[in-house]
This record gives C-alpha cells, structure tokens and sequence, in this order.
C-alpha cells in the first residue's frame, strides 16, 4: 500500500506522549524518507509559544530521543513541514483558526489526519467542534481520527463514546490505537504461528498445559499520576495490550491478512473468554500497590508517596488474571495475565507451558527437575523466540538437561523501529489491520467489568509489594501446585 501525503493534525503535541513516541516517530520516519512528499504536521498546543520556541521545544523532544542520531540536515527539513496552533481545545476559536489554517490549500495536503493525544473525557467535545466546523467533510481528500487508549473507562463509557464518534465518522475512519500492535514481536507472533508448520499442531488443548503474559515495568507512575490514579493497572494495560497479546497468541488462523480478516478472528477469542461471574473475582483477579522500595540500585518512593497520588488511593499497580478460553482448541487450558509498576524489571514476555510427556523415563536419574518445554516469546526489551527442550547431559549417567533453540528477532546490525513509527505511517496507507476495530474494545471491556465493579466497591483493602519486587504473592491465581509464574527468558532450572 502507498502512503498518501497528509496533513497531521495532532492534539495535545506539547504533552507526554507526544515529547517522547509521536514527534520521534514522525521524525524517524522523515530519517527513513518514508513521510510522503509534501507532509505537513500542524501541532495544537494550550502553551502560549509561538513557531521559534515551539520548534526549541521539538528540537529538544527529538534530541532527548535520538542523542547522537540526531541529524541536523534532516531536522530542518522536519521542522520545514512544522506549524504550531496555540489554542484551547475548550475553546470554539481553537477549530475556527485551525479551519482556516487548514483552507490554506497551497500549504497543507487534502488528505487530513486527526491525532487525539488528549484525555478521553475530550473525545467527544474535540469531535463534536471539528465537525461543527467542517473539518471532516471528505469533499476534498480523506479524513482519519486516531484515537489513543484507554477507549472508555468501563464498558458503559466505551459505548456511549463509540455511539458519539459514529454520528460524525465511519468506522474506516477511525484508527482506535494499541502500540502493543505496532511492536515487531507483536506481529512476530502472527509469523510464528502461521508461516512454520511445526508448531501448530501442536497449538492446542491437547500439548499446551497453560500460556503466561507478563508486562512488568521498573518504571513507576512518573509525572502521570492523574491519569493513572484514575485508570489502574487493569486498565492501562491489561485490558487493552496484554489482550490483544493473549488474542494474537491464541486466535484461529484467518482467511487473510487483510485487516477485516484478521480483527474477526481476535473478536472471536476475546467472544470465546469465559465472562468472570462477580463471586469468582477473588479466584480469578488479584491487585496489588507498591510500597517503597529499591529499583536499580535506588530507593523509591511507594506509589502513596509518589506527587498528585490522594494518600487514601486504592488504585492498583499490579493486576492479575486467570481466564479460560471457551473454543474447541482451547478450552480447559488457563491464561494467566499479570502487569505491573515498579517491579524487579522491564520485560514483556509471552510464555508457552507445554504438557510433561506421557511416561516420564529420565525421571530418575534427575529427579531435582524435570521442565517441560516451554515456548517463549520475548516482546521487549529482549526480542527472541526460545523454545526449550530437554537434552542428555553429555557423561556416562543418563542425566538430561534443558537447553534452547533460539531464533532471534533481530540482526545486531539491523535497527529497532519504534510501534508508533510503525502505526503512524499505516494511517497514511490506510490499513487498519493494526488497530482496533470497536467489538475488540468492546469485548476487552466485558472481560475485566466484573473485575472493575468488584474492586471499586471493595475499596477498604489492597495487596502491597516492595517497589523492585516480583509483585505480591498471588499464587492462589494457579490451577495446580505445578505452575508458577516465569520470569525469565533463560531456562529456570539446569
Ligand atoms: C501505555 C501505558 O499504554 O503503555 C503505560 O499507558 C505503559 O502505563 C506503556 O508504561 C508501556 O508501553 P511500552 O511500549 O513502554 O511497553
């Protein structure tokens, strides 16, 4: 698909967001000559600056991004295709100006991409002027929203923001991102699956004892407390980017790539998951807070001392989760799904138990550990694809070992491309196979509601664990005394 040269309107581009993926991605993809010829970036900013001091600020976005990458040469040519627009986005005046900025044909390309890096209670209002204002008539070239997550809050407000959107957008216009999609292990898993025939017999019930994912993050809440009081781990990250993981790793081959093709199969799954009735939330869901720690070396604050945090907050910043798939391939087999700040590190990893064999013959003579195998799939920071076997250790006794078949994502010479480099240039393509179509989100927010609505009544107790920590102790999650939590991509016993 061809990209199409676009204007790229992007809301709240003096915010976090913004600083530290959009403006280096759009960057980046200036560096690789992939922004079509004529490209311009409008940047909506409250700040009172005018274009001198916006583009001091973006150069200082990109050199904090890029450090020695940093070309001159090519920064000029990108802050060429730079316009800043102060204006309230609260305000009616905002979408007049920009209007006539945009009506300026001869400056700005038809085609117009709308980017809302806002808070989600602004989706609706921000719509509602842009239409009001015309800017989403298409006489003149296509219009596309991207929408960053979380889409809703629960599933009430999902619907009610999708019923809103759609009186002024078709669902083709509508870009719903999870840079989860746009990360190249991501779509690893896709490759893996469906372009080796080795594993997929083997993709099922019948082998697979049960599936990990694990996002933990040493990072804490850093200067985003008002979001994240207010979100939780369950939101920010479970019901979006780990499900779309669990959805990738377990969802029936599809007719096609073809973005249609490959969302009816996601929402297939996430239709498939068995609903969590209230009464088994506590079996079924587990949360956790960070008290103060040492991270890296450093002692850190707990989440209750962290700025903006109310110091009666039972938010959580771990979430766990036990689900069942109910499809022929995989019904019986548990998913467990956990995330989570301040934790011992940053990984996020996908792993795959498989079945002990039927007769256990080298038993004896090792009797300390016996591993299955395990498939492991390493999303970041380390990306690989591992798949441990037992071997015979090399002597005269019958003793066995584990070792690993590893296939590398990447060459060391060859360059990581950030997701948002990836799903920004998608939008100028117009393929949408990478975002998500309104049932995913939808579905999503049926799994974790029960959970949401019992944890927000229950509100007088929460789990605490040691910032640099695995987490809290949540093996009851666990179906059988066997399984445990992996954190680690190298084999856990000899
Ligand atoms: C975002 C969450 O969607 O994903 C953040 O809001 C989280 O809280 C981030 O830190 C993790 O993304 P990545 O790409 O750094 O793993």
């Amino acid at each position: 698909m061809n990209a199409d040269s676009c204007t790229y309107v992007i809301f709240g581009s003096t915010g976090n967001l913004s600083r530290i993926k959009l403006m280096p991605a759009l960057y980046h993809l200036d560096v690789a000559n992939q922004l079509p010829q004529g490209t311009r970036i409008i940047a909506i900013g409250r700040r009172p600056w005018d274009q001198e001091k916006w583009l001091a600020e973006l150069r200082d976005m990109i050199q904090t991004k890029v450090k020695d990458d940093f070309d001159e040469k090519i920064f000029q040519r990108f802050s060429a295709r730079m316009y800043y627009h102060r204006g309230d986005i609260d305000q009616a005046e905002c979408y007049s100006e920009l209007a006539a900025t945009l009506n300026q044909k001869s400056l700005f390309p038809k085609n117009i991409a709308f980017y809302l890096s806002i808070s989600p209670a602004d989706f609706g209002p921000v719509m509602e002027n842009l239409s009001n204002n015309h800017l989403f008539d298409e006489e003149s070239g296509w219009r596309r929203i991207i929408i960053e997550k979380p889409f809703g809050y629960d599933l009430d407000s999902a619907q009610a923001l999708q019923k809103r959107i759609s009186h002024y957008l078709t669902e083709e216009q509508i870009y719903r991102i999870d840079h989860y999609l746009g990360k190249g292990m991501v779509q690893n898993v896709l490759v893996f699956r469906f372009a080796n025939v080795m594993l997929e017999p083997l993709w099922n019930r019948n082998y697979i004892d049960h599936i990990q994912i694990t996002h933990s993050e040493a990072l804490g809440i850093e200067s985003r407390a008002d979001y994240y009081n207010s979100a939780g781990a369950l939101r920010d990250m479970l019901q979006s980017h780990l499900l779309q993981m669990l959805a990738l790793v377990t969802m029936e081959p599809p007719v096609s790539m073809e973005a249609e093709a490959l969302r009816d199969e996601k929402v297939k799954i996430l239709k498939s998951i068995r609903p969590i009735p209230k009464e088994a939330v506590h079996a079924q869901a587990f949360r956790g807070q960070y008290a103060k720690g040492v991270v890296d070396g450093e002692k850190v604050n707990g989440y209750l001392q962290e700025e903006n945090v109310p110091a009666n907050s039972v938010t959580e910043t771990y979430a766990s989760m036990k689900l069942y798939i109910d499809n022929w391939r995989w019904r019986g087999v548990p998913f467990y799904l956990r995330t989570g700040k301040r934790m011992a590190k940053s990984q996020s990893t996908i792993s795959i138990c498989f079945r002990h064999p039927p007769l256990q013959f080298f038993r004896d003579t090792n009797i300390q550990c016996m591993n299955p195998n395990w498939v492991l799939l390493g999303i970041q920071p380390e990306e690989c694809i591992r798949i441990e076997m037992t071997v015979k250790e090399p002597g005269l006794e019958m003793n066995t070992r584990t070792r690993s078949l590893d296939a590398s994502f990447r060459n060391h010479d060859e360059k990581a491309i950030d997701a948002y480099e990836d799903l920004l240039l998608d939008v100028l393509k117009g393929d949408r196979s990478l975002f998500l179509r309104f049932d995913e989100v939808e579905y999503a927010w049926r799994i974790v509601d029960p959970i949401l609505q019992t944890w927000a009544v229950e509100r007088d107790y929460i789990a605490t664990y040691p910032a640099g920590s695995w987490g809290p102790e949540d093996s009851r999650l666990f179906d059988k005394d066997a399984q445990s939590w992996r954190s680690s991509l190298t084999p856990e016993c000899k």
